[in-house]
This record gives C-alpha cells, sequence and structure tokens, in this order.
C-alpha cells in the first residue's frame, strides 16, 4: 500500500455513496435489543421498494443514548430514529420519500448530543466498523502515512507530549513522557500493549470503541510502535467481549491485508504486527503488570515497581502499555495537531473524555465532553437529572478505585485534578449516578464485596483488610455495629491504602473513604452505643 492506492480507496468509497444512508446501530448496547433484525428488515423494506441505487443500509458502532436503542439515522436530514423494532422498518423506508411516519424520533438538539465534542467517538455511529475501506474514507490511516513518511520517531514523541495527552485508563500518567522512556531505552525487542481490560462495574466506553472504530485503536497503536520501535503489539481484551473481539479480529485482518500492518508499512522500513489476547475477566489482570504476567501466559498477579514496564515488561522487555482510549486519541492528534489537542480542554487535562453514564439518570449511554465540563452539566443537562420525579444523591466515578461525589459538589470541572481532590478519581470513565433513595453505606458495602471477590491474594494488607472492611460495613448494616467499630473501618482504610501492593489494593478504600467524608451521617445514623455491638461473620464474606 502506498498513499496514492489509500487514496484511491477513500475516493472510491465516497463516490459508491447513494442518496440515503440509513444507519443502524450493530454496538453490543442495541444488538441486545434486537438492532441485527431491524437491520436485516431494513434491507429488505429497501429491496421491496425498489430503492437499492439510492438507499444504504450501514451497521455502524454505537450512536450514544444507548438507553433509546434500537437506534437509526437517516442521513441527509439528520434524523435519529428510537426504540425501532424490525416491523418499523416499511414505515421508515416509505418516509424517505416522504411518507408519514409515527415512529419515535430522537432530538438531536438535545444537550446530550449538543454538548458533546466527538474526537475519539467521531467515527463511531458513521463509519461500518467491519470495513476498512469505511475508516479509509473517513481519513483513516492517513495519520500512520503522515507520521510514518514525515516524522522520525523522536518527533512523534515529542508532538504526543506537546499535545498534552495523559493516560485514560485510569492514573492520567501523561502519555508523551511514557512514550519518551520506552523509546530511550535500549533494547533489540520492545512490544507495545492495549489494555482492554475494562473491568469497572459501569464501564463500557473502550467496549464501545473498540466494536465501533476498532481501525482506529490500530492505528494509534502502530503510530505509537514508530515513535518508541516496537515490532510487535498485543491488545488484551477480556472474554466477555465478544463482538469487540470479532471486531478486531476482522480489523486486524483487513489491515494486514491491506499492507497496514506487517512488514514494510507504506513501503517504509517499518514492521508491526499485532495479536490479541484474551483476558478471563479478572479485575486485577487490568493492572498493568498483572496483564503481562497473564500476557506471557502466567497467572494474573501484580508485582513491584519499579522496575516500570517501560523500561522492562513482557519477558523482560521494554513495554509501552496504554488503554484503549489513550491510543484511539492518537490519529487525530497526528492528523489535526498537537496544538489543536492542546487547546481542548483545562491547563492540565488536555483533550475530551469519554464516559459512560449509567444508573438513575434518564438519558443512559456514551458521551464524550471537554475535560472541565462541570458534573452539573453532565448529570442534569446531558443525564437529564433522575427519572420518576426524583433527586439526584451522587455521582460515582471512577469504579471501585473511585469515589462518590455528591450533589453539592457538582459544580466541580472533571478533569484529574478536581476529581483527585474530591476523593475520587476519574478512572477510566464508568460514572454511576445515585438518587436520594440510594443508601450510601450500601453503595461502599458494594464497592468492597466486589475488591474482596477480585482480591488476587497476593499480599495480607488487600487479601485480610478488604474482608475485614467488608465485615465491619456489613456490621454497620446490620445495625450493630459502635462508634468503636467505626473507628476500626478507618484505621483499616488507612492501613490498606498505604501498605497494599498495587492499585488494587491501594484504592479499595476509596468508596468507603469518600462516602464516609460526604455521607458520615448515614453511617452514624446505623451505629449502636457501645455495649450492645455483637460480632457478626457474614455468611457471604470469604473466610481468612
Ligand atoms: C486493579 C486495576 C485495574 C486496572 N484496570 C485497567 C483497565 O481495565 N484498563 C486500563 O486501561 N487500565 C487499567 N488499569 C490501569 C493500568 O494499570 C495502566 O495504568 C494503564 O493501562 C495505563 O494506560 P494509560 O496510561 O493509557 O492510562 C488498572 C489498574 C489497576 C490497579
Ligand atoms: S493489592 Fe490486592 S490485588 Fe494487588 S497484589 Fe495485593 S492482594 Fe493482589
Amino acid at each position: 500500500m502506498i498513499i496514492d492506492d489509500l487514496n484511491a480507496l477513500a475516493g472510491k468509497e465516497r463516490a459508491a455513496r447513494k442518496k440515503f444512508t440509513i444507519r443502524c446501530c450493530l454496538a453490543a448496547g442495541c444488538m441486545s435489543s434486537n438492532s441485527g433484525a431491524v437491520k436485516k428488515s431494513l434491507e429488505q423494506a429497501v429491496k421491496d421498494a425498489g430503492l437499492e441505487n439510492e438507499v444504504e443500509v450501514r451497521g455502524v458502532g454505537c450512536m450514544k443514548l444507548c438507553c433509546e436503542g434500537p437506534l437509526v439515522s437517516v442521513e441527509p436530514g439528520n434524523l435519529l430514529y428510537e426504540k425501532v423494532a424490525p416491523d418499523d422498518a416499511r414505515e421508515l423506508v416509505a418516509a424517505l420519500k416522504g411518507g408519514k411516519t409515527e415512529l419515535k424520533t430522537g432530538d438531536l438538539n438535545h444537550p446530550f448530543f449538543r454538548r458533546q465534542l466527538p474526537i475519539v467517538l467521531a467515527n463511531s455511529g458513521q463509519i461500518d466498523p467491519e470495513r476498512i475501506e469505511s475508516y479509509i474514507a473517513a481519513d483513516g490511516y492517513q495519520a500512520l502515512h503522515r507520521v510514518l513518511r514525515e516524522l522520525t520517531p523522536r518527533e512523534v514523541v515529542e508532538a504526543i507530549v506537546k499535545s498534552g495527552l495523559r493516560g485514560r485508563g485510569g492514573a492520567g500518567f501523561p502519555t508523551g513522557i511514557k512514550w519518551g522512556t520506552v523509546a530511550k531505552t535500549q533494547s533489540t525487542q520492545k512490544y507495545v500493549i492495549c489494555n482492554a481490560d475494562e473491568g469497572d462495574p459501569g464501564a463500557f466506553m473502550d467496549r464501545s470503541v473498540l466494536e465501533s472504530d476498532p481501525h482506529a485503536v490500530l492505528e494509534g497503536m502502530a503510530i505509537a510502535a514508530y515513535a518508541v520501535g516496537a515490532g510487535q503489539g498485543f491488545i488484551y481484551v477480556r472474554a466477555e467481549y465478544p463482538l469487540a473481539i470479532k471486531r478486531l479480529q476482522i480489523a486486524i485482518r483487513q489491515a494486514k491485508q491491506r499492507g497496514l500492518l506487517g512488514s514494510g508499512i507504506f513501503e517504509s522500513p517499518f514492521n508491526f504486527n499485532i495479536d490479541l489476547r484474551i483476558g478471563a475477566g479478572a479485575f486485577v489482570c487490568g493492572e498493568e503488570t498483572a496483564l503481562m504476567m497473564s500476557v506471557e501466559g502466567k497467572r494474573g498477579t501484580p508485582r513491584p515497581r519499579p522496575p516500570f514496564p517501560a523500561e522492562s515488561g513482557l519477558w523482560g522487555c521494554p513495554t509501552l502499555i496504554n488503554n484503549v482510549e489513550t491510543f484511539a486519541n492518537v490519529p487525530p492528534i497526528m492528523r489535526r495537531g498537537a496544538e489543536w489537542f492542546a487547546a481542548i480542554g483545562t491547563e492540565k487535562s488536555k483533550g475530551t473524555k469519554v464516559f459512560a453514564l449509567a444508573g438513575k439518570i434518564r438519558n443512559t449511554g456514551l458521551i464524550e465532553v471537554p475535560m472541565g465540563t462541570p458534573l452539573r452539566v453532565i448529570v442534569e443537562e446531558m443525564g437529564g437529572g433522575a427519572p420518576d420525579g426524583r433527586k439526584i444523591k451522587a455521582v460515582q466515578t471512577g469504579g471501585p478505585s473511585g469515589g462518590c461525589i455528591p450533589v453539592e459538589a457538582f459544580d466541580t470541572p472533571v478533569d484529574y485534578e478536581s476529581l483527585t481532590r474530591l476523593g475520587s478519581i476519574m478512572g477510566s470513565g464508568g460514572m454511576i449516578v445515585m438518587d436520594d433513595s440510594t443508601r450510601m453505606v450500601d453503595v461502599a458495602r458494594y464497592f468492597m464485596e466486589f475488591c474482596v471477590d477480585e482480591s488476587c491474594g497476593k499480599c495480607i494488607p488487600c487479601r485480610a483488610g478488604t474482608v475485614q472492611m467488608l465485615r465491619l460495613l456489613e456490621k454497620i448494616l446490620a445495625r450493630q455495629a459502635t462508634a468503636r467499630d467505626l473507628a476500626k473501618l478507618e484505621e483499616l482504610c488507612d492501613m490498606v491504602k498505604h501498605t497494599s501492593l498495587c492499585g488494587l489494593g491501594q484504592t479499595a478504600p476509596n468508596p468507603t473513604l469518600s462516602t464516609l467524608r460526604f455521607f458520615r451521617r448515614e453511617y452514624e445514623e446505623l451505629l449502636v452505643p457501645e455495649g450492645n455491638g455483637q460480632i457478626q461473620r457474614p455468611s457471604d464474606a470469604p473466610r481468612l
């Protein structure tokens, strides 16, 4: 493949566009409500109406407003149809030609859509994720070509540093600095890993990106590999994501067939291959050192750092590990420039962030907003507030490693530092909204139970401490705990946070600590006077 071939393919794909495009969401959310059958019905209805030369029915990725699925959009007209059933196909196709329709249409001017700034999700709901030509027609692989032809690896690293991109997997580490460290480390073999483990309850951002735009991740990884000097990449994706796995397999195969992965990419000396590694769905395997153990075929348990993967990672070689969304940001940055990206967001948090909005909120689905957007805008304007006339109480960000932010703090801009100051974290982008019927001690218990289940057991503070904390939370909920138990819980939180080996244990107390900070009264109301407390062993907590 040379650039003329790439441009010719893009031109051919654009020229083949028909007068109307009907896009049908085939991401996991809509697929679970039968959108596969909707697409088939639409194809049949187009055929029956004799409109095959005028109408393309395209299967696309996530259209974001998941709660209203199956979703179908129509161009021109920028129309969105919601909750479409296979039987609606005939009416929908007739409406293209001015026929009347009673089908439920979405308001694309609603803040849920209007407030979004799609960079990572720009192709989501637009292109066919199973056809490389569709991605190429949307300027796909142009960034890789530009990088290989015009820039040295060092210039690529400098561009990523200048863009201000920070890791989207949770900790927000500056991506350019990480790339620079791997680039500088001398070795004949280096690796690039894409972390697609996504284990946080309520999170589905990475899954949607992989299902909707897999080539963006492959292109981002290839650019990273050129920058750091790696020849082999792995995508570590959990087995619970079969559709993402299928689309990645198709994308890798097509990219290899087109010469966009493999040897001598764009007739340059650059060689790069990508293989998939399927994880068994352990939360701890998202932690980078455990993930690498798992890729090596060993049991996935964390190890102490240093050495960091950038210096000694897979099989002891320098390894760059980034999250799905981090890699998906790379092609637009290299196409549109570091300055363009750095102008979006806040001083220290650049670009946009994809969030999965879930819980007690009207509009659930995927959103992508500039960093610094206040929580109130996300939850109340975009999310539409709580359903059933209830009031929003808090939002949980960062999953089991994060915390609960009360409604009083909703003017906080969403960026790495502000959320950390509130005792939560940005995390990978799960956002679970709670209304006034939620008991915050229950929330703390839920996340602690998750950590007990997912702790790998390698170090004592986490293995034993999370079990003890769960027991104390259950004792509080059973109204058998005293003020002394609460103090003990706080002491344990502090100990586990500061002595655990990896991020799972170090952050496991966060949901408890943040609910204690903002909703302490809810804990205290459940306490009994000293002397009434009884030792309770919850039946479902593992024994020590
Ligand atoms: C328990 C645990 C689970 C994690 N799970 C994920 C995950 O599912 N996806 C992810 O990208 N990072 C996860 N991380 C963070 C990774 O260790 C690592 O920091 C990240 O992949 C780096 O990529 P980034 O710099 O692009 O964010 C997890 C960390 C911990 C401690
Ligand atoms: S902190 Fe927990 S998950 Fe991490 S190594 Fe220790 S026991 Fe395993």
